[in-house]
């Protein structure tokens, strides 16, 4: 949090107003914070705490904590090093980086940071060709996973983005969309991201997409953006790989719950076929036991990782995932658990659990 202040102070308003806001009123990107303040923790005592394992496997890939990097688009406007930096901070933390398909760096680039497992986010263009080979350029630099968002089939409507005519400043281009003649947003009296949007993104996307975009990949797909059972049971008969509850970071549809509030009946409807994850207001190593507590395998980070990357590039990034661990790791200790299997529904009590009478066993 006080890495968004000392961000404000630095960056451009135009930068900064992108970053921060949300679609419209704004009422559930405050959400996605408050929802977290209402879950509240039953403790466990006398349970010896003096080790804590916090690792977890993610696909089949090890990794140090259950915090991931969520796929953030633009990053050099943050800092001159931008996504090389995450990638950096985020390998050194032996976590996973999700780079947005309007990184400012490429997937090659990336990439050639050095090891660390990546995936990669992908919004669906309308020519297709774009899609395969950006698909087949991700999968040979390394990423392993395709990361489908698929709640914005138009952009939302960020208020300040449009006051502020929000374009990407000249020096900079989406570098996937660089040698297709798609890596710059045209100034327009508009927001300049919504306006390409409307024009590159395709709103025709559907569930038989999933299913195409399987048969152009072996890379496993997680869909990002469920927010209700219904999507979560469609998407496990589509045979995805894992869920990601998340509303854009209340960037897209205003007044949808936040996220912690949806992630309960997202995992009861997978019913263990797949993971489900959740991003959205992620702060504290509290929220992050909150979410594992209602059934998150893990959970994804965005705006904390593009403010500590303005206010200090790779370090600040470093220091916020390590943050992060370190919080995550005193909530265990203080609530008796040692492992995040020892993280159960019974370690918090959500404002719509009944009265508790007697203790459930
Ligand atoms: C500045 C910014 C850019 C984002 N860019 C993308 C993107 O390119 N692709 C995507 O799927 N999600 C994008 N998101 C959404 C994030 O992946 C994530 O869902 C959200 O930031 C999580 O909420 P948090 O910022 O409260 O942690 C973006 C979010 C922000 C704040």
């Amino acid at each position: 949090m006080e890495y968004e202040t000392l961000a404000k102070e630095k960056l451009p308003k135009m930068i900064y107003d992108y970053y921060a806001s949300g679609a419209e009123d704004e009422w559930t990107l405050k959400e996605n914070r408050y929802a977290f303040s209402r879950i509240l923790f039953r403790p466990r005592i006398l349970v010896d705490v003096s080790k804590i394992d916090m690792t977890t496997t993610v696909l089949g890939f090890k990794i140090s904590m259950p915090i991931m990097v969520a796929p953030t688009a633009m990053q050099k406007m943050a800092h001159p090093d931008g996504e090389y930096a995450t990638a950096r901070a985020s390998a050194a933390a032996g976590t996973i980086m999700t780079l947005s398909s309007w990184g400012t760096s490429s997937v090659e680039e990336v990439a050639s940071t050095g090891p660390g497992v990546r995936f990669f986010q992908l919004y669906v263009y309308k020519d297709r060709n774009v899609v395969t080979q950006l698909v087949k350029r991700a999968e040979k630099a390394g990423f392993k996973a395709i990361v489908l968002t698929v709640d914005t089939p138009r952009l939302g409507r960020r208020e300040s983005d449009i006051k502020n005519r929000f374009v990407l400043p000249p020096n900079l281009s989406l570098k996937n969309f660089d040698g297709l003649n798609l890596g710059k947003l045209d100034k327009t009296d508009d927001s300049g991201l919504a306006s390409y949007v409307a024009g590159q993104v395709d709103r025709s996307l559907s569930w038989k997409d999933v299913q195409w975009l399987k048969s152009i990949t072996p890379l496993p797909i997680l869909v990002k953006g469920v927010l209700t059972a219904e999507d979560a049971r469609i998407a496990v008969q589509y045979g995805v790989a894992g869920i990601i509850v998340s509303n854009h970071g209340a960037r897209q549809l205003d007044y949808v719950p936040a996220t912690i509030m949806a992630l309960e009946e997202v995992v009861k409807a997978t019913q263990n076929r797949v993971p489900v994850f959740l991003d959205g207001g992620i702060r504290r190593g509290t929220d992050v036991f909150k979410a594992l507590a209602l059934g998150a395998s893990g959970v994804f980070i965005g705006r904390p990782v593009v403010f500590s990357l303005a206010v200090d590039g790779e370090a600040g990034v470093r220091k916020t995932l390590q943050m992060l661990h370190d919080e995550l790791e005193l909530t265990m200790a203080l609530s008796g658990c040692r492992s995040l299997a020892e993280i159960s529904r019974n370690h918090i009590v959500a404002p719509w659990d009944p009265p508790r009478v007697t203790p459930r066993l």
